[in-house]
């Protein structure tokens, strides 16, 4: 059910993966916290109280105090990590290494000096008692619907301050009634939600392409105005991680992020979908795509990911119903002279294409996004990533159009909203 570890049985070796990230996390943050001269000081000070400040549990604090390298990755740590620990020993590397294999110190350096350790009886040929491959799951989880929604943030503005019924906005909310009803009656377990970042989590000091959140929340960020008065999503850490592992293996390079605010990106198609609940009734696994610095990605790559998430959806052995999400757009441009641009005609040739044809739509360029659909226009291609993990393009049957909504304006914005069934 969680990870695939073909790694697991390599004599001497510990891989850090999602599992032991998530089990040393405070851990390895406790290590990152000795790259400042002061904790150094008070670290060597009274070590068991700096490790109290920390939420350890008590065997990775005994575990850090006794220098017990196995054991602190056994407990989650990853080595460059607990350097940091023997580093502030002043231990060198090698010295850190050698504590780890039983050898004293002169011995792990004549071995290293003789050449280092054979290969031979420490490979996964030579283990004899390797456990047999897991049988495959009768069950696993399956995506039966794709959402697409705008996620104007205007839009969030409007129900948290009560003005869904203003003349302006109540044909647009109008629009979402079937919805959110459809949401009653196929809540789903999981869902999916790709979005974009609008200088919030990520500054200019990391632009990642694809990041997936693997936390067990995110919280609501403040863009300025305080955040949006929307319950904290919960994530599902080790679905997320399954799928970060499946796709990484099919060469799709995701920034994996344990900790990440949620903009009006994630919030606003979840307040349109759910309405105003105490808690959001599912779990969400927050899918971020870089279109705020170019090189964005192309609408290709996004629809062959959508293809490669199904696949690692399908791959996990529970019987979770998901659903993915695809936001942003419709034509939009938010800034410069030509700001206001709604291109209604191209929106609409847009969304039956993306319907019945989304291999189609997967090929147009970014050029005619920024140029038909206005700068910002150029979020729609996150709505492929949705669009390519439906059974159609897997050879299954076409997918029911539950509901098909336009409206313009949403502040400057063409909404669009859409939602396909898998049959
Ligand atoms: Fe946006």
């Amino acid at each position: 059910m969680a990870l695939d570890k073909p790694y697991a049985n390599i004599p001497g070796t510990r891989i850090f993966d999602a599992e032991r990230s998530r089990q040393g996390y405070q851990l390895n943050m406790f290590c990152m916290s000795l790259m400042k001269a002061e904790n150094r000081e008070r670290f060597l000070a009274d070590q068991r109280s700096y490790l109290d400040e920390w939420p350890l549990s008590e065997d990775q604090k005994q575990a850090v105090m006794a220098l017990d390298l196995n054991r602190c990755m056994d407990l989650g740590g990853n080595i460059y990590f607990l350097a940091k620990v023997g580093a502030t020993h002043g231990l060198s590397f090698q010295q850190m290494a050698g504590s780890m294999t039983g050898l004293t110190e002169q011995e792990y350096r004549d071995m290293m000096i003789a050449g280092g350790r054979s290969p031979v009886g420490v490979r996964l040929r030579d283990v004899k008692d390797a456990p047999p491959p897991a049988p495959p799951s009768p069950t696993h989880a399956r995506i039966t619907a794709s959402v697409y929604s705008s996620h104007v943030p205007a839009v969030g503005a409007a129900i948290d301050h009560g003005k869904t019924e203003e003349p302006y906005w109540k044909p647009m909310f109008a629009g979402y009634d079937f919805s959110k009803q459809w949401m009653k009656e196929n809540t789903p377990d999981v869902i999916f939600l790709v979005y974009n970042d609008h200088a919030t989590a990520f500054d200019l000091s990391l632009i990642p392409t694809f990041t997936i959140g693997t936390a067990a929340e995110f919280k609501p960020a403040d863009e300025g105005y305080g955040p949006r008065p929307v319950p904290v999503v919960k994530g599902d850490p080790v679905f997320a991680s399954h799928i970060a592992q499946s796709v990484i293996q099919e060469d799709f390079d995701l920034t994996i992020c344990n900790d990440m605010q949620v903009d009006h990106g994630l919030t606003v198609p979840m307040s349109l979908m759910f309405g105003e609940p105490d808690e959001w009734p599912c779990k969400v696994i927050p899918f971020a795509v870089n279109v705020v610095q170019y090189p964005v990605p192309s609408g290709r790559r996004c629809f062959q990911l959508g293809q490669a998430i199904r696949r690692a959806v399908e791959s996990y052995d529970e019987p979770l119903n998901v659903q993915i999400w695809g936001t942003g757009g419709m034509s939009h441009q938010l800034q410069g002279p030509r700001a206001g641009l709604v291109n209604r005609e191209w929106d609409n040739a847009w969304l039956d294409q993306l319907i019945a044809d989304p291999a189609a739509t997967a090929q147009v360029p970014h050029i005619e996004y920024v140029d038909e659909a206005g700068s910002e226009g150029i979020e729609l291609v996150m709505w492929l990533i949705g669009r390519g993990a439906m059974s159609d393009v897997a050879g299954g049957p076409p997918p029911t159009v539950a509901h098909r909504f336009y409206h313009v304006p949403a502040s400057n914005t063409g909404v669009g909203h859409l939602i396909l069934e898998n049959q």
